[in-house]
């Protein structure tokens, strides 16, 4: 059988450097190629273009994205990135004849209801999760064989993240952490390893949820990271979304259902690999 090979956008990020080491573990069934930012910039259609027709590809998986949502309330960069990037991945994937891996986000949801199923329909309420929809919906217009997967509150070992700014704040005593605003925190690592079954199951294309399982506020979070690394030394005062005021509006209950793969392991022990991985990582 011949190998698959896959173009990583992105590689360097959070996501991409796992996505990379994941698909890497199979050197038998699959060639990557990663592709930072410095190699290629989504931005420019011409170049994700001819970089795609002189690569050829099987798959391309796009890990590349403006992932900062307070500064996406201002920087055009956030549209240029997660809306025509993905709209110029899609172009370029259809017409080498790739099938493409893209990934989306729980914000693309306005939080009101939360329990979102792949088939309910998104309503942004900040910029991050509007250039994110558009991006989902340039994928279906302009792609043909796609998977857009969204995921939500992501932490990995190659990235700035939540777990590890808990982990900052051992030496204090006490920690005020939003309590109304609920998710699904999944590790990097996770979600790789749940992209590279998706493929080589061979699933229908479509939209995807992927996320591990467990939904919590940041808050209930925080006390499980403080009850892995710090046990009884930390007190988690919980605080309202209002009283941390931040330019973007965050959505505040944006659980996202897994209805079409096998459910991801538990957020519980997700946290503790990762946490056993950063403590050799340091
Ligand atoms: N982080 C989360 O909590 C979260 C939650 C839900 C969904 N997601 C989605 O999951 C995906 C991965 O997120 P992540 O947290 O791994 O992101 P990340 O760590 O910020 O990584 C994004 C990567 O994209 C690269 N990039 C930025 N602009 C680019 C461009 N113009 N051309 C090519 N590459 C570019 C970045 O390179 P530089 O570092 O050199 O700029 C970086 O390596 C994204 O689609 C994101 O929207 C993330």
């Amino acid at each position: 059988m011949s190998k698959t090979k896959i173009l990583i956008l992105g590689s360097n990020g959070m996501l991409g450097s796992d996505l990379v080491k994941t698909f890497r573990n199979r050197p038998k069934q699959y060639t990557v190629i990663p592709l930072t930012k410095k190699k290629l910039d989504i931005r420019f259609s011409d170049r994700v273009s001819s970089r795609f027709l002189a690569e050829k590809p099987d798959v391309v998986i796009n890990a590349a994205a403006f992932t900062n949502v307070e500064d996406a309330e201002s920087n055009i960069l956030s549209s240029e990135i997660n809306a025509t990037g993905a709209k110029n991945v899609a172009q370029a994937s259809r017409q080498c004849g790739a099938k493409l891996i893209h990934f989306s986000t729980d914000y693309v949801f306005n939080g009101e209801n939360g329990q979102y199923n792949e088939d309910s329909v998104p309503s942004p309420i900040n910029a991050y999760g509007h250039d994110k929809y558009t991006g989902e919906q340039f994928i279906q217009v302009y792609g043909s064989q796609f998977y857009i997967i969204r995921t939500s509150w992501l932490y990995g070992l190659n990235g700035k993240n939540f777990v590890d700014t808990m982990i900052s704040l051992t030496n204090m005593k006490e920690v005020n952490i939003i309590c109304d605003q609920i998710g699904k925190p999944t590790y990097t690592l996770d979600l790789a390893m749940a992209v590279e079954k998706l493929l080589n199951d061979d699933c229908d294309y479509g939209i995807y949820h992927l996320v591990n399982e467990g939904e919590m506020s940041w808050a209930d979070f925080a006390r499980m990271i403080f009850n892995n690394i710090a046990p009884n030394k930390m007190k988690v005062n919980h605080i309202t979304s209002e009283q941390y005021p931040t330019k973007a509006k965050r959505p505040k209950n944006t659980v996202l259902l897994n209805t079409k793969r096998p459910l991801l392991r538990s957020v519980h022990e997700a946290l503790e690999d990762y946490l056993f991985a950063w403590t050799h990582s340091n």
